[in-house]
Formats: C-alpha cells, sequence, structure tokens
C-alpha cells in the first residue's frame, strides 16, 4: 500500500463521524476531501496549505465530491494554524495530517521547511484531543527533505511520555524512501 494510504488509515484508526480534523497541507485535496469524509456532516476539517493554487485545487475537489461544506480552507503558514481553529473546536481535534514537500505539478522551491514544519508539529501536538492522532508523511528525495525528516522525528521522540510515536517506512524499495511519523496522544 501506498504510504499515502497507510498514513489515511492510520487515521481513519481514531476519526469519525461529528469529529474536527485538521490537514495542514492541503495540496490537491486528497487528505482533506478523506478527512471530510470521514468526520460526515456533522464534523469539520480545517485545511491550510500555504499556496492559492493549492487551496484552490482542493476547493474545486470538495465540491465535485460534494463535500465544500464540511471543509474550512485557509492560505496560511500552519504554524500559525491555532490562530484559526474556533475556540469551541479547540479539544475536540482527533486527527491531523502533515503531508510534507512540494505540491506535485507546481513549483518545487515552495516546499514545507524545518523551521515551520517543527513549530506547526508543536502546535499540532498541542492542540491535538486525548485519543487523538497525528499523521506526519515525510519525503526524504528533495533538498532539505532529508533533514526536515529527521528533526520532526527527533521532535517527535522527545515529546512527553503521554505520546506515542510510531514510525513506518518502505524498506525494500526506493532510494530515498518516504517516512511516515504517527504520533498519539494518550491524555
Ligand atoms: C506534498 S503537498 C500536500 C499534498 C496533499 N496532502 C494532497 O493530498 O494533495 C505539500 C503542500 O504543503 C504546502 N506547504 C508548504 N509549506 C507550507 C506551510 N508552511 N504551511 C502550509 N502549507 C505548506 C505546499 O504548498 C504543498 O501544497
Amino acid at each position: 500500500m501506498r504510504l499515502v494510504k497507510v498514513a489515511q488509515s492510520r487515521i481513519a484508526e481514531v476519526l469519525g463521524p461529528g469529529d474536527i480534523a485538521i490537514d495542514a497541507t492541503t495540496g490537491n485535496g486528497v487528505d482533506t476531501a478523506f478527512l471530510a469524509r470521514t468526520v460526515g456532516t456533522e464534523g469539520l476539517v480545517y485545511g491550510f496549505d500555504i499556496q492559492q493554487k493549492a487551496i484552490c485545487a482542493t476547493g474545486e475537489l470538495l465540491c465535485t465530491l460534494g463535500l465544500k461544506n464540511r471543509a474550512l480552507l485557509i492560505m496560511e503558514n500552519h504554524a500559525d494554524m491555532a490562530h484559526h481553529i474556533h475556540r469551541r473546536h479547540r479539544t475536540r481535534i482527533r486527527a491531523i495530517m502533515f503531508n510534507l514537500g512540494y505540491l506535485p505539478g507546481a513549483d518545487p522551491a515552495i516546499v514545507t521547511r524545518t523551521g515551520s514544519t517543527l513549530i506547526a508539529l508543536e502546535k499540532a501536538c498541542k492542540l491535538l484531543a486525548p485519543g487523538g492522532r497525528i499523521a506526519v508523511l515525510a519525503y526524504t528525495g528533495h533538498p532539505g527533505g532529508q533533514s526536515e525528516t529527521d528533526e520532526v522525528r527527533a521532535m517527535a521522540n522527545s515529546l512527553p511520555d503521554n505520546y506515542t510515536v510510531t514510525v513506518e517506512r518502505p524498506s525494500n524499495t526506493l532510494k530515498s524512501p518516504p517516512e511516515l511519523i504517527v504520533i498519539d496522544r494518550l491524555a
């Protein structure tokens, strides 16, 4: 199974109808659509991306799938995500997805950067409700990708005891395999 699908299946284990979720990197909207489908008509997805192109692509995909009213799309750095979450949702966030790197087919210079990724991940860990899960899909093949992946893993591994971390990586395929870092908040 492709690691994007593995990330979604890990999230599906903890997310359900009526929940609140965050897509920290909407890109073309594939994960946002997955989250919107999973939270159902009573739930909500906050989607962040710094590119207009990504926000538009995600909006169009959601419209096509009839999911537009389940998502709030925000053109903003995910390091600032906390400012955009409504007060009444702050204790209800069950899932947060990050798909790092750059938007396929777009400018590869617009890419997630270690500094803001780590700030966003720290915010995400605080926002996550007990019982919730963060999935970070990190890529190692582009410039800066390996160090970003290493730093994200190191930050996750340094979280306090009420978080658990698992890392999945295909071991038999690519020269620069992606990595899925899953963080669970226990309490
Ligand atoms: C690999 S793509 C995401 C793919 C997406 N999950 C999908 O399903 O199509 C990474 C995205 O992260 C966005 N991005 C880069 N830096 C960001 C930041 N600081 N805050 C929010 N989004 C960012 C890029 O614009 C790009 O669209």
